[in-house]
């Protein structure tokens, strides 16, 4: 059997949590999507020991923060569609950064040709190899694991691992930006730039700037204690997106129109954003810009 060593400690921890949320979602009869990798992954936390630490820290962040599978679920639905969106339109190169043990590469009903490389730490990457051999799941599309520190030399590992930047790219970075510098943020979008072809989307999250104020103090106090601390937060995406070419859409994380009929709670408060390079193919030049959030939405 393949060895599972599971990331220790910090933001890699985040990612079991997150996996939680979703297999609580798998499990309603009424889910918006179903995860199987999260049940593996949990099944693979209760038969290990040396994991229990990481099993109660993550009960004890559910029972203090009774919101949060909701508006993970709607977090995942909103970003599932929005990659079957673009492979719609014709893409089949994914780069989830900060992939986590997000289960999209076995769970989504992709073309054929999909190619999708999931980038996370060196500690993160082979547990999540290990998981998925280990789940027996069928890949959905050819995917490749690609070790590499974000805030480092990411994109020569990426290219390494056989990315074509002369394709258009669905990039997604989802529960990630929260935990890096601002500047860090900013490499990571310029480096997404550099390697976007025409045609290329860009899918991600980030903190509403409150939650980095009192309001946010619940919640980062819960993220703190699995190790991680937030260091960025912004409500400037449709700037800051289209300052890099990106044209967005971006929603409140509660907006009605994403929740597919759920009320999310107003903590966690976050921004989903889904943005086309300007000008290019699915999104005319002049339609940019244009925030959906409704009140409260980023200003441009
Ligand atoms: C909250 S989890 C989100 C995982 C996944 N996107 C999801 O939604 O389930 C944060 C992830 O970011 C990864 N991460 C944090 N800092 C990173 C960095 N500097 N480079 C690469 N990955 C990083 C962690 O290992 C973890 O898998």
């Amino acid at each position: 059997m393949v060895e599972l060593k599971t990331p220790s400690v910090g933001v890699g921890q985040t990612a079991l949590f997150v996996a939680w949320m979703r297999q609580l979602e798998s499990e309603r009869p009424d889910a918006l999507f179903r995860d199987p990798l999260a049940a593996t992954m949990l099944s693979v936390l209760a038969q290990d020991p040396a994991l229990a630490d990481v099993a109660e820290v993550i009960k004890q962040t559910h029972r203090s923060a009774a919101g949060f599978p909701t508006y993970f679920a709607v977090r995942t639905r909103f970003f599932d569609d929005e990659v079957i969106s673009a492979t719609r339109q014709g893409i089949r190169q994914v780069v989830t950064l900060a992939a986590g043990v997000d289960g999209r590469t076995v769970r989504l009903d992709l073309p054929a040709g999909t190619r999708w490389f999931e980038v996370d730490l060196p500690e993160m990457t082979p547990f999540k190899d290990a998981l998925i051999e280990r789940s027996g799941l069928a890949l959905a599309c050819e995917r490749r694991g690609v070790a590499a520190d974000l805030r480092e030399d990411w994109q020569a590992r990426l290219r390494a691992a056989g990315f074509d930047p002369s394709q258009p790219t669905a990039w997604l970075v989802e529960g990630l930006l929260m935990y890096l510098t601002d500047a860090a943020g900013d490499a990571i979008l310029a480096g997404v730039g550099e390697l976007s072809a025409p045609g290329s989307r860009l899918m991600l999250e980030h903190l509403k700037a409150a939650m980095l104020e009192e309001e946010g103090r619940p919640v980062r106090e819960r993220v703190e204690e699995q190790g991680a601390s937030w260091l960025s937060a912004r409500d400037d995406l449709v700037s800051w997106m289209g300052s890099h070419g990106w044209s967005a859409r971006v929603y409140a994380g509660d907006d009605p129109r994403i929740g597919h009929g759920r009320t999310v709670a107003p903590l966690p408060a976050c921004w989903l954003a889904s943005g086309v390079l300007a000008g290019t193919a699915g999104n005319p030049a002049g339609a940019a810009g244009r925030p959906e959030g409704g009140a409260g939405s980023p200003a441009g």
